[in-house]
């Protein structure tokens, strides 16, 4: 039996189920026979990203409202997968307090209902960049860690790795923690606080050059969404996964130059790019995982290349361009290298 097979007619919580990485999970979930129960607010996504599918249920709505926690936990959800917060390190720079509220107070609260409610399984959303500081050996190990984080996204999101097992000690709740690393592929609609790859497409497709902030010299180790929902499937489902952190990356380092070019090329973009100031938080000029403790505890083997995970998202972006355009929100803000761009774009 696969371990697909386990989520067949099981109920199953997706908090953040609306957004880039929840949306692909909540489509295989569906896919494999589970009832999936979707908790989102939709403050950094669309209602439409959600999957219209058979078996699942939108519910709309605050991790941190208790009224909504009672209607998605009175379903019973055997699995949760814990993905909502607040995204990422420059939103956090600029809301620290709501950052704190979501990632920090959200998660205790789903712990909470999950004990409650006798859920069997935990999966945690963590994140590589929240764990490993900038002065880890590379490839990053999951044994390293550093208290000298750079933004409060980061300290919220190592705060969840510390309450999951807190949880797991104290009650036995069965937590996993995976580490994400850098996720692109269909389903993240861009803007102010998104990831680069979407931002870059955006102004790619607007004709616009794209703002490196830094040297282009910086490395990041970018993971096709598909590879992390396998993960995800797999940490819900094995054994072996419980109580662990591991990463969930590709392996492999990417130049920022390279991605830019790649990204105008293929899109036909002639503006080039441009540089514009590193931001503070910014501290990793490289970021590298190793993925081996993933691979020997639950086989997870990412195998989408770079260039077939671009292709795809360049593909979903150009099916669905009118309601990402409309969909993109670039406010007056704070990533200066985003907000030149967007006034140029004006
Ligand atoms: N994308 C990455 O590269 C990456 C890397 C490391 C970790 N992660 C983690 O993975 C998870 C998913 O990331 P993503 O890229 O899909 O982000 P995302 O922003 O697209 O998805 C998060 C979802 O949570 C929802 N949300 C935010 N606050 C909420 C609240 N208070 N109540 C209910 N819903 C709320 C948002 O509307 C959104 O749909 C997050 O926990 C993130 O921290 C992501």
């Amino acid at each position: 039996m696969s371990y697909v097979d386990n989520y067949k007619d099981q109920v199953v919580l997706v908090t953040g189920g609306a957004g880039a990485i929840g949306s692909n999970l909540t489509r295989s979930l569906a896919e494999a026979g589970a009832r999936v129960i979707v908790l989102d607010d939709l403050s950094s996504s669309e209602r439409w990203n959600v999957p219209s599918m058979p078996g699942v249920l939108f519910v709309e709505g605050d991790v941190l409202d208790e009224v909504k926690l009672k209607r998605v936990f009175f379903e019973r959800p055997a699995v949760v997968f814990h993905l909502a917060a607040f995204f990422a390190n420059q939103n956090s720079v600029d809301h620290p307090e709501r950052d704190l509220m979501v990632n920090g107070m959200g998660t205790v609260r789903l712990l909470e209902y999950s004990v409650f409610t006798n859920v069997t399984r935990f999966v945690f959303a963590s994140s590589g960049c929240s764990i490993y500081g900038s002065s880890a050996p590379f490839p990053l190990r999951e044994e390293f860690m550093s208290l000298h984080l750079s933004s409060p996204y980061q300290i919220t999101k190592m705060l969840g790795e510390l309450y999951c097992n807190f949880f797991n000690n104290h009650y036995a709740l069965q937590v996993v923690k995976p580490r994400f690393f850098n996720s692109y592929g269909p389903g993240e609609v861009p803007g102010q606080y998104r990831n680069m790859i979407p931002n870059f497409i955006y102004w790619a497709m607007k004709g616009q050059p794209l703002p490196i902030t830094g040297t282009g010299e910086e490395t990041r180790d970018f993971t096709y969404v598909g590879d992390i929902v396998d993960g995800l499937l797999r940490a819900g489902a094995m054994e072996a996964a419980i109580g662990q952190e591991f990463n969930l990356a590709s392996g492999a380092e990417t130049r920022i130059m390279d991605l830019a070019n790649m990204i105008n090329d293929a899109t036909g973009n002639k503006a080039g790019i441009k540089f514009t100031q590193r931001r503070k938080w910014d501290t990793k000029s490289r970021l590298l995982a190793s993925i081996d403790r993933a691979r020997d505890l639950i086989g997870y083997s990412p195998h989408t290349s770079f260039e077939q995970g671009l292709h795809n998202t360049i593909e979903w972006f150009q099916s669905n361009w009118d309601r990402i355009e409309s969909a993109a929100r670039f406010g007056p803000g704070v990533s200066a290298a985003v907000r030149e761009v967007a006034k140029l774009s004006t």
